[in-house]
């Protein structure tokens, strides 16, 4: 038994350096081993066998063990980020001339440029974000029915998938704090992404587009809100508009309005058409007091609209699911 062992020993320190780890169990020494039954009396016959047959498992266990190193070692590794899948050959990429800008890609840049004429800074919006930030500092009062209207995505760390781009007003008003001290003005839109999880129509999709206007000086008013959204509509449409507001309810805003455009003739409207456009008012003085702004000494007004409906009424297009079904027959129009 006690050479068993010690070729049990040389046999396992074979295996674990062998390129064909299984011809060790073709090894002289197994075979010796095997053969030395047969001469054995029947007394010992039972026990020797028995240690010969742990021997053969412990051997296989490990020429297995040692077959999945090796095969582990000869995979190639796969570089996740490269543009295509490096086992096979590389993809022809499409010619460039070929694709095209999203359409909201291209209205977006649209609406910025306008309002950056205007004298605006265009930022974009965030695409996830905190709880204070969606409802704290926007003058949500902590169970307020008005935050289930916004049917918000959260994930379980607690964090908030935006469902407008009112999440950026407080750091907007933050950031422009310094510089309204210094006797200027704050003047931002921010554009970007918005999630929410409700039912899913021609007009509501659970992934959109919005465009959030903060403008803050010593004497704002809501005329001057009102000038700058007609302006902005004009110019976007490209043509006179009547425009109309209505009161509103939102937490941040204070009167809060809607405001409407009658659908322009030339995109197909009837006189007494009416489109509400976005959300909008003069913000509300708890948002400046967040933000450390003053509201004995400051005014402001803030609007917030949806890009996809901009666009629909300017090309005509009747689903707004069109815009993310990655269809190429709609995407080629707008090439
Ligand atoms: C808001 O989101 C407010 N934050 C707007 C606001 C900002 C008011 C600043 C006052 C001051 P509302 O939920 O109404 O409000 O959405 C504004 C616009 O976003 C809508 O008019 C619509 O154009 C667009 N919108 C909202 N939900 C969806 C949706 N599911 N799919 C597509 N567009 C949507």
């Amino acid at each position: 038994m006690q050479d068993i062992d010690e070729i049990e020993k040389s046999l396992l320190a074979q295996v674990v350096v062998s390129d064909a780890p299984r011809d060790v169990l073709k090894s002289p020494e197994l075979k010796q081993l095997y053969g030395a039954i047969k001469s054995m009396s029947a007394d010992k016959r039972g026990e020797y066998g028995k240690r010969i047959n742990d021997l053969k498992l412990s051997l296989e266990s490990s020429v297995s063990r040692r077959e999945a190193d090796l095969e582990d070692k000869t995979v190639v590794t796969i570089d996740v980020t490269a543009p295509w899948d490096v086992n096979t050959c590389r993809v022809e990429l499409l010619p460039t001339e070929f694709g095209s800008q999203h359409p909201l890609t291209l209205e977006l840049e649209n609406v910025a440029d306008i309002f950056t004429r205007m004298g605006f800074e265009a930022i974009e919006s965030r695409q996830i974000d905190d709880d204070y930030h969606m409802f704290g500092s926007l003058n949500f009062p902590e169970n307020h029915p008005a935050r289930d209207g916004y049917d918000t995505f959260r994930t379980e760390e607690g964090f908030i998938a935006p469902a407008h781009t009112s999440t950026m007003q407080n750091r907007i008003l933050v950031a422009g704090k310094d510089k309204l001290e210094a006797g200027g003005q704050i003047g931002v839109v921010a554009l970007g992404r918005c999630f929410r999880n409700e039912d899913l129509d021609a007009t509501h999709e659970h992934t959109f587009h919005q465009y959030e206007g903060v403008f803050v000086s010593r004497d704002a008013n809501l005329g001057q809100m009102l000038g700058t959204l007609r302006s902005f509509f004009e110019c976007y449409y490209g043509q006179s508009l009547k425009v109309k507001t209505q009161p509103a309810y939102f937490p941040f805003v204070e009167p809060g309005l809607e405001f409407a455009i009658e659908k322009p003739a030339a995109l197909g409207g009837k006189p007494g058409e009416w489109l509400e456009m976005l959300g909008c008012g003069m913000i509300h003085p708890n948002v400046l007091l967040a933000a450390g702004i003053d509201p004995k000494k400051y005014r402001g007004f803030a609007w917030g609209g949806g890009i996809e409906r901009l666009v629909m009424l300017k090309y005509g297009i009747e689903d707004i699911r069109h815009f993310e079904s990655g269809k190429l027959q709609f995407l080629r129009k707008f090439a």
